[in-house]
Formats: structure tokens, C-alpha cells, sequence
């Protein structure tokens, strides 16, 4: 099937009390990856690419690497997905490549790091809202400011001041109204990339787990129980994923992520999205140190290409399986564009 609107697989996972793995990709064997995991495991999954991933990949190349995606594997519902938006440019880019669903994220300015007023995110993502639905496409907006930084995006906020952008659920009530978004990215207290925790026991100096403000999940659902809610920053930052990139030479110490049981309490209160990054970059570059260090005489890149996309793989199939999307692709016809812009027009 044709790559299909993000609101679909979304209100699709809604009605089966489910969530989908949305992974950020940068190349062939992670697209690969991702695709044969959705294969064995019947799901249906979202791919998306942030404006560094874009830049990296010269925009083309991942766009027609996810249409050969689809081609390959026409059962599988598959979205694709501009990540982190920073600018009304950026998504128009983004939906002129075919992007089925975009995020705005008006929750920092246009630098991609500096938090926005809420009026100022309410606007932009309403422009972004405003013409994206005549073209049938999704769009994500993000209320309140996530911690760490990745490539260059994000507020880099300390753990205190990620706690003061927490997402307040009456203001999210608002948002959505304002906005019309389809989607909505909430801070709950989860930060991008391998270090989610910035808090240390003032006793033993020993770094401790990030706290989550799980009960805003609880509060946004109960106020709002059809919003289709999005968790950034939740890999899980598996020990043993650490444990084989630093057994084979890499320095990655006081790494932190968020635990499965938190995500899953997450999707029983509306989440639907969950953005899966970290965990696929630390499986690659753990199987390419491992492969190094092993056999030194290698050099074709399909030698360490190859096990990175295996050990991605297993990244995939696991999260897709913890989620619950798993078994789900025969549940519905992908639906097209032209199919959304009708519902969006019934809906004013
Ligand atoms: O939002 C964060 C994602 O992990 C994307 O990261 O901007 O380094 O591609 P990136
Ligand atoms: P992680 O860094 O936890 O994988 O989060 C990715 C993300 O939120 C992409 O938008
Ligand atoms: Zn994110």
C-alpha cells in the first residue's frame, strides 16, 4: 500500500489500546531494519526523519529509500514523518518530498533551542495545521520543553528546568483546541539521547533513574480521552547495549533511559507515538566495535554494515513487540491523501 497519514495509524492504535514505534532513520540498513522487524511482527510503524537526518541524507535519498520500503513490504501501513519541524518551511520542505505526517515543534523557537511562548507555539503550529489538512496531512505539535540535546536541537535544559517546562494539562486542553493538531508531544520529564538523567544521589554522588511526571499522562487522557499523545526521549538505553560499545572501546558511562513498564503505562493513558532513537544508534555502534575489535582485517563495509542492521533489527522487533503494535497490519486498508483531505473537510 502507498504510504498512508500518521492520523490513521494513530486512531487505528487508539481503537486497539496499542502504541507505535515511531524510529528516527539516517540510512538503507536502518529503513531495512525497521521494515523487516514490522514484517515478521505484523506491525504497523512510523518512520521519521529529523532535519538532520534530511540534511545528512540530501533529503531525496531517504524519501525514495522509505518509498522502496513500502514497495517491498506493500502489507505493512507505514507513515512517513518529519521529526522535530523547527519552521513552517521546513514542513512545507517535508510535505513537497511526500512526508505523510509532519511534527511543528513550536515548543522552541526557530533555533531549535531557545523555549517559545505559548502563544507563539499556538500560532505557528496553527499555520502548519492550517495547510497541511487541505493536503491530507498529519501533523504533530509538541506543549512544553523536553531535556538534552541532540545534533544541535533542543533546549539542553538541566534537570531542574526541564521540571518548570513539564506540560500542563489544562494548557494542553487549550493547545489542541487552539492548534487542531493531530498529535500531541508532551514533556513529562524524558530528555533525548543516552544521558536521560542529570540527577545524582546527593549521598553516594551515584547517578539515579530520571524521574517521569507520569501523572500528567493521567491527567491530559482524563481530560481529553481521543488525544493521541506522543512520548519523545524514550529509549530505553539498554545496559547491555552500553555494556558491549564500552566492552569494545567506548566511553559511555552514567547512561540512563526510560523503562518499558513507564512506556506501556504511557499507551494504556493515550499515548499512541513513541519515538525511538538512541536505542538503534547504540545496537549499530556497539555491533561495529564489536565487529572491529574481533576481526581487525575487515574493511568491505558490508561487514560491519550488515551486523548493525541485525543488531537494529533486534532493537525494532523487541520495541515492537513491547508496544503492542505487533499483530495489527491485517486491521485495516491503508487509507490515502486524497482519502484524508475528505475526512478533514467532513470534520470543519
Ligand atoms: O530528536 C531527536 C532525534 O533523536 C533526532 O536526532 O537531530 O541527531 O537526527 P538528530
Ligand atoms: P531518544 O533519544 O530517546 O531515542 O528519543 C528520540 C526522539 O524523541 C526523536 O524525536
Ligand atoms: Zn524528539
Amino acid at each position: 500500500m502507498p504510504l498512508v497519514p500518521m492520523r490513521q495509524i494513530l486512531d487505528e492504535a487508539a481503537k486497539g489500546g496499542y502504541g507505535v514505534g515511531a524510529f528516527n532513520v539516517n540510512n538503507m540498513e536502518q529503513i531495512q531494519a525497521i521494515m523487516q522487524a514490522a514484517h515478521d511482527t505484523k506491525s504497523p510503524v512510523i518512520i521519521q526523519a529529523s532535519r538532520g537526518a534530511l540534511k545528512y541524507s540530501k533529503m531525496i535519498y531517504l524519501r525514495n529509500l522509505i518509498q522502496a520500503a513500502v514497495e517491498e513490504f506493500p502489507e505493512v501501513p507505514v507513515s512517513m514523518h518529519l521529526d522535530h519541524g523547527n519552521s513552517v518551511e521546513t514542513c512545507i520542505e517535508a510535505i513537497k518530498l511526500d512526508f505523510t505526517s509532519v511534527m511543528i515543534d513550536g515548543s522552541l523557537a526557530e533555533d531549535g533551542k531557545t523555549p517559545n511562548t505559548y502563544e507563539a507555539n499556538v500560532a505557528i503550529t496553527r499555520k502548519v495545521v492550517e495547510l497541511a489538512h487541505p493536503l491530507g496531512v498529519t501533523v504533530e505539535g509538541e506543549l512544553g520543553c523536553l531535556g538534552g540535546i541532540e545534533d544541535g536541537h533542543g533546549a539542553g535544559l538541566s534537570v531542574d528546568e526541564v521540571n518548570e517546562h513539564l506540560t500542563d494539562p489544562a494548557q494542553a486542553e487549550d493547545f489542541v483546541k487552539a492548534t487542531g493538531v493531530d498529535a500531541l508531544a508532551v514533556a513529562i520529564g524524558t530528555s533525548h539521547g543516552a544521558y536521560k538523567s542529570g540527577r545524582k544521589d546527593p549521598v553516594s554522588g551515584k547517578m539515579l533513574p530520571p524521574v517521569l511526571a507520569m501523572e500528567r499522562i493521567h491527567q491530559i487522557h482524563d481530560r481529553m480521552p481521543n488525544c493521541h499523545m506522543v512520548m519523545h526521549g524514550s529509549s530505553s538505553v539498554p545496559q547491555e547495549l552500553v555494556d558491549v560499545i564500552n566492552q569494545y572501546g567506548g566511553k559511555m558511562p552514567n547512561t540512563f533511559g526510560i523503562a518499558i513498564e513507564q512506556i506501556q503505562d504511557g499507551i494504556k493513558h493515550g499515548v499512541r507515538k513513541i519515538n525511538v532513537d538512541t536505542d538503534s544508534r547504540l545496537a549499530m555502534t556497539g555491533a561495529v566495535r564489536k565487529l572491529f575489535a574481533e576481526k581487525p582485517e575487515k574493511f568491505d563495509p558490508r561487514d560491519w554494515l550488515g551486523p548493525a542492521r541485525e543488531a537494529a533489527y533486534q532493537v525494532y522487533l523487541a520495541r515492537m513487540t513491547a508496544f503492542g503494535q505487533a499483530g495489527h497490519v491485517g486491521d485495516y486498508m491503508g487509507m490515502t491523501l486524497a482519502d484524508m483531505i475528505k475526512v478533514y473537510a467532513a470534520a470543519k
